[in-house]
């Protein structure tokens, strides 16, 4: 089966037009990758995961993660991969995987480091402190949308220390976009 980055970024651009949404998904690809990298697991498989893991969103904001499967069929992605996608849902019932449990982990905390990142002056990843972002975690004027509860409970279920967590991902982004691919998704402008 084909799970590279080149298939899984045409159907993504196929099902998501909004920038923004396209941007949140090429981050929890990055921070999918790394994790999977640490882990010994496939990059190329957690990466199409991160990458499509919101391909729903845009045309059911509310069902959304529901409808992934009969999204991503067409294109002869497997049960299994429509799964570890739609294990993200809160309401879902069976125990996760480690990749289930990391794609719940990754997903607040990479826009929720993105958005600290981009309040700086410079906008830089690699300028900004674990303490910062822990500050900013208090600040609950800051990023709202984005539950702290979320950020905390999934890194516990995930096994690993929020602050760790939250180096591994920033480090990950921060060493992708310098690099010409993830350069040209303008994470942090
Ligand atoms: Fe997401």
């Amino acid at each position: 089966m084909d799970f590279s980055r080149e298939k899984a970024w045409s159907v993504l651009t196929e099902h998501v037009g909004d920038m923004a949404l396209r941007k949140h998904c090429v981050a929890v690809e990055i921070a999918m990758r790394a994790y999977a990298e640490k882990f010994g697991e496939d990059p190329e498989y957690w990466g199409a995961v991160g990458l499509l893991h919101d391909i729903d969103f845009d045309k059911f904001p509310d069902e959304h993660p529901r409808h992934a499967a009969e999204l991503l069929a067409p294109y002869g992605y497997d049960r299994q991969f429509a799964d570890d996608i739609m294990a993200h849902s809160p309401d879902w019932a069976p125990e996760r995987t480690r990749l289930q449990k990391t794609l719940v982990a990754v997903d607040p905390l990479t826009g929720f480091i993105l958005a600290c990142a981009l309040v700086r002056p410079d906008k830089s990843l690699d300028n900004l402190e674990l303490k910062s972002i822990l500050k900013k975690m208090k600040d609950n004027s800051f990023s709202r949308a984005i539950k702290r509860e979320w950020i905390i409970d999934s890194a516990q279920a995930l096994g690993v220390g929020l602050e760790e967590h939250m180096e591994f991902v920033r480090t990950a982004l921060a060493e992708a976009v310098k690099t010409p691919l993830y350069r040209a998704a303008r994470l942090v402008g």
